[in-house]
């Protein structure tokens, strides 16, 4: 009989592949993924680390999962991810009902210590293996899955770069970066199953090194598989943008023109106290070659307000680079101090002192992406279909730029790639209608 396993998702889009993976290796023991918490016979916390607050939020939600657990004896419940990797056993000392901890190097041992948790034992695995932890992953998820259009792939993990307010170098551990033969195989297994996007993944992505090989030789080795149609790649460190993987973008067009590039702080000061290792004026250039490389790039960003030193005009320099830079999106956050880290020990700026400045940055960065968006109303831009909307007939996809692209479409051309013309922008999405049905492309 098959098992039903829940998985609440946090964090980042690593995060979101992990719980794929696990789902995946869960597979083995007999379960089966549910969208519906309360018919769960296991609910895994796929948590993150990054944001504030981070274990106070997940014992909370473990808090809420009490009752739930005391009414049905069967549901195991684990706690996967970064804080996994970073509270340990303290998560069973604070919640005696957790199953399961286990961290993100060591999801290829699930079935195992599901198995010991089903005699009732706790099973926890946060070890960094020595062996290559690759080499245990399932390629794919069995030949029943549904796949969709899109695929995350794993291609570097970990980071070596210790910006001081970051606990991935020590939750994810040092920089690994998978063989190329392994991940084109890969690749051609997923477009093989229907897909045609691959999301190349990693902390550091933009850092991978195996057999001689670079990120931009890897994208376009990769773009000569049949079939894939579009390569993406996410996150990246400004340091290892070298001049090869910005040509590639200019050069190879299933390379999508979308750049993640967090800069963190406009302010050299700053900078230099958060460990970057680059400067303001540097990271501009990187985005002046880039858009010289390809000039509709649509760019994106992370930004921390509040570091520990940030004065006014701190954040100042900080609002001057997105002024001049102009993000088609970002993502902004206060700083909180991550416990073992360099800048936790440092004197924290006043909560109404970053709520300000967060409120100040975020404005201006809506404003830049309503632009961005608004820009594109008129245009014919070549749409992925990637599932249905929420509307009936609805189908939502995605632009070059990374917009989701609501229209009415049928649900049998999910994964195809449509001409659509954008009739209007939203908060956060793009509406259009097909263009003419002799426009679409495959
Ligand atoms: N406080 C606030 N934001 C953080 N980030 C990482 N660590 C912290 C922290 N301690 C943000 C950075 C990073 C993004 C994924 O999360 O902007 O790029
Ligand atoms: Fe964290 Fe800096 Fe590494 Fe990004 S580059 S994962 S922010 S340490």
């Amino acid at each position: 009989m098959t098992k039903k396993l829940f998985i609440k998702t946090y964090g980042c889009q690593m995060n979101v592949y992990d719980s794929e993976r696990m789902a995946g290796a869960l597979e083995t023991s007999g379960y089966e993924v549910t969208e519906d918490q309360s018919e769960a016979d296991m609910i895994l916390l796929n948590t993150c680390h990054i944001r504030e607050k981070a274990a106070d939020k997940v014992y909370s939600e473990l808090g809420r999962l009490k009752p739930l657990r005391t009414t049905k004896p069967g549901l195991k419940i684990g706690v996967a991810g970064c804080v996994a990797q970073a509270e340990g056993t303290e998560i069973f000392r604070r919640q005696p009902m957790v199953d399961l901890v286990v961290g993100p190097q060591a999801y290829h041992r699930l079935p195992e210590m599901e198995a010991r948790v089903q005699k009732g034992d706790r099973a926890i695995d946060t070890e960094f293996p020595e062996e290559d932890k690759f080499d245990h992953l399932p390629t794919a998820r069995g030949p029943k899955a549904r796949r969709s259009p899109t695929a995350f792939l794993t291609v570097q993990e970990g980071c070596d770069k210790f910006c001081a307010f970051c606990v991935v170098p020590y939750t994810r551990g040092a920089e690994v970066s998978r063989p190329p033969e392994r991940l084109l195989a890969e690749a051609r297994d997923l477009v093989d199953r229907g897909v045609v996007e691959v999301t190349l993944l990693g902390q550091n992505v933009n850092a991978y090194a195996a057999d001689g090989w670079t990120l931009a030789k890897l994208i376009r080795e990769m773009a000569k598989i049949d079939g894939l149609k579009r390569i993406r790649f996410t996150t990246s460190h400004p340091n290892d943008m070298s001049d090869d993987l910005i040509a590639a973008h200019g050069e190879e067009p299933k390379l999508m023109p979308y750049l993640h590039l967090p800069v963190q702080s406009g302010s050299d000061k700053v900078l230099k106290a958060m460990n970057r290792r680059h400067t303001a004026e540097k990271y501009l250039s990187i985005l002046e070659k880039m858009r010289a490389a390809r000039p509709d790039i649509a760019l994106s960003g992370d930004f921390i307000v509040g570091f520990p030193g940030e004065t006014d005009a701190d954040f100042d320099a900080t609002l001057a680079l997105c002024e001049e830079v102009r993000y088609a999106q970002a993502y902004s956050f206060k700083y909180s101090p991550r416990p073992g880290t360099p800048a936790a020990g440092r004197e924290d700026v006043p909560e109404h002192v970053k709520s300000e400045r967060l409120a100040a940055l975020q404005e201006m960065l809506t404003k830049h992406q309503a632009e961005f968006q608004r820009a594109q109303v008129g245009k014919i831009l070549p749409v992925l279909l990637e599932k249905p909307g929420r509307l009936p007939g609805q189908i939502v996809g995605r632009s070059p730029y990374l917009q989701a692209v609501h229209l009415q479409a049928e649900t049998s051309d999910i994964g195809r790639i449509v001409h659509a013309q954008i009739v209007s922008s939203e908060k956060n999405s793009l509406a259009a209608q097909q263009a003419a049905a002799t426009y679409s492309v495959v």
